[in-house]
């Protein structure tokens, strides 16, 4: 799979020199799905990245109508309001920012009707309307009726075909923001012009979300290091009894097909407990010999070794997905040791996926690596497809 040459969606360059941005009315679809804990952004990250964006056309004197979706809510819920994101795009920001009394409907166009050139509405969660997630034409149509130009910088939601990613983007003049761009070349050029060696380290839970990405990656990458709970369907498709560990039965003959290639790593030992606790007692066993009674929650210190050896030397290497359960200080090295391992790599480095990035954090080095993205649904679709719904349609446009 080649990824589609990134040059071809429209910039925002393309779309001032389409629109006068001065007093127009711009639909600015972001992700501000950020993590939270007790009402508070425990990371901004995807909030500071739309920023470029979102000042170039406040700068402009566009009148900007943002939206985004929080969380996966069945209708409206105030606990995914997207108030606390209003109020930090406020202290982050050099304009008047609102937040708009709901998604669509009389109260929110009125809101659009007050803002000023250089004002910033927010809307509120997109998903609090059923038609986002089932993309239908007539939400579409409505949040079309805000704006007079649209722009997605929303890369971490950029796979998925809802309203409010593909519906606009048909109807108004539209572009790609600087968040998308940046993130789409940059995995455009892991495809297109990989440094050698290429490795993909992925860990994470379900073996089954990843097959379709391991297929895809091994037509680029060199070697794939498998870590996490995914690993006991490769162990188990090796022939090793797996214990207690979560595996997926249905999967293990695709795994063996994976295996026959002699790129795709597997753990040689594992951190294993009867339990997946913060005060577990743990035990190191070979990946050959996990007991009945025991789980892998764990990649052991050889295989970290092992898979630190072939991060550090790599021309380029892309992560998604930890090594074990790091936020439990018992099942923590594995991930720390492969954090470490890339952020020492001399080669260009690439992490996806909110986990990922939050074990770059904890371990205070989300600074070492050369790209942190924004999406981890998205940059794993984008690899695998080489396209994204989301650019598509800003293409066609
Ligand atoms: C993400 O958090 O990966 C994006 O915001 C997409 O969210 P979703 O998986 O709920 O569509």
């Amino acid at each position: 799979m080649t990824g589609i040459p990134f040059r071809s969606v429209r910039s925002l360059e393309d779309l001032a020199a389409a629109v006068d941005l001065d007093g127009t009315r711009v639909f600015l679809r972001a992700d501000f799905n950020v993590p939270m804990q007790d009402g508070v952004i425990t990371d901004d990250l995807r909030i500071r990245a739309a920023l470029p964006t979102l000042n170039w056309l406040v700068e402009r004197g566009a009148r900007v109508v943002c939206a985004s979706h929080r969380g996966r809510p069945r209708g409206i819920d105030p606990e995914l309001s997207m108030a606390p994101i209003a109020e930090r795009l406020g202290e982050l920001i050099d304009a008047s920012v609102t937040l708009a009394p709901g998604v669509v409907g009389a109260g929110v166009e009125g809101a659009v009707e007050l803002l000023e050139p250089g004002d910033v509405l927010l809307l509120e969660n997109l998903r609090y309307e059923p038609g986002e997630t089932a993309n239908d034409p007539s939400f579409a149509g409505a949040l079309s009726a805000l704006a007079d130009a649209y722009v997605n910088d929303a890369f971490g939601a950029a796979h998925r075909a809802h309203a409010s990613i593909v519906g606009p983007p048909s109807i108004l003049p539209s572009a790609a923001g600087r968040l998308l761009h940046k993130e789409v070349e940059v995995l455009g050029t892991m495809l297109n012009s990989p440094r050698r060696p290429f490795v993909a380290v992925l860990g994470g839970a379900k073996v089954s979300d990843k097959l379709g990405v391991i297929d895809a990656l091994l037509e680029h990458c060199d070697d794939i290091l498998i870590g996490g709970a995914m690993c006991f369907t490769f162990l188990a498709a090796q022939g090793y009894s797996v214990g207690e560990s979560l595996m997926e039965p249905s999967h293990v003959e695709q795994c063996e097909r994976l295996l026959k290639t002699g790129r795709v790593h597997i753990p040689d030992d594992v951190v294993v407990a009867e339990a997946m606790k913060s005060d577990a007692v743990v035990e190191l066993v070979p990946a050959s010999a996990i007991p009945e009674d025991m789980m892998g929650l764990d990649i052991g210190p050889e295989t970290t070794a092992r898979y630190a050896q072939l991060v550090t030397g790599a021309g380029m290497v892309f992560w998604n997905g930890p090594m074990g359960v790091f936020e439990m200080e018992p099942f923590a090295a594995g991930t720390e040791g492969l954090a470490e391992a890339i952020a020492e790599s001399g080669g260009f480095t690439v992490v996806g996926g909110g986990d990922s990035a939050a074990a770059l954090r904890q371990f205070g080095l989300a600074d070492r690596v050369d790209h942190v993205s924004t999406g981890g649904g998205a940059s794993l679709e984008y690899l695998e497809q080489g396209d994204l719904p989301g650019l598509q349609v800003l293409r066609s446009n």
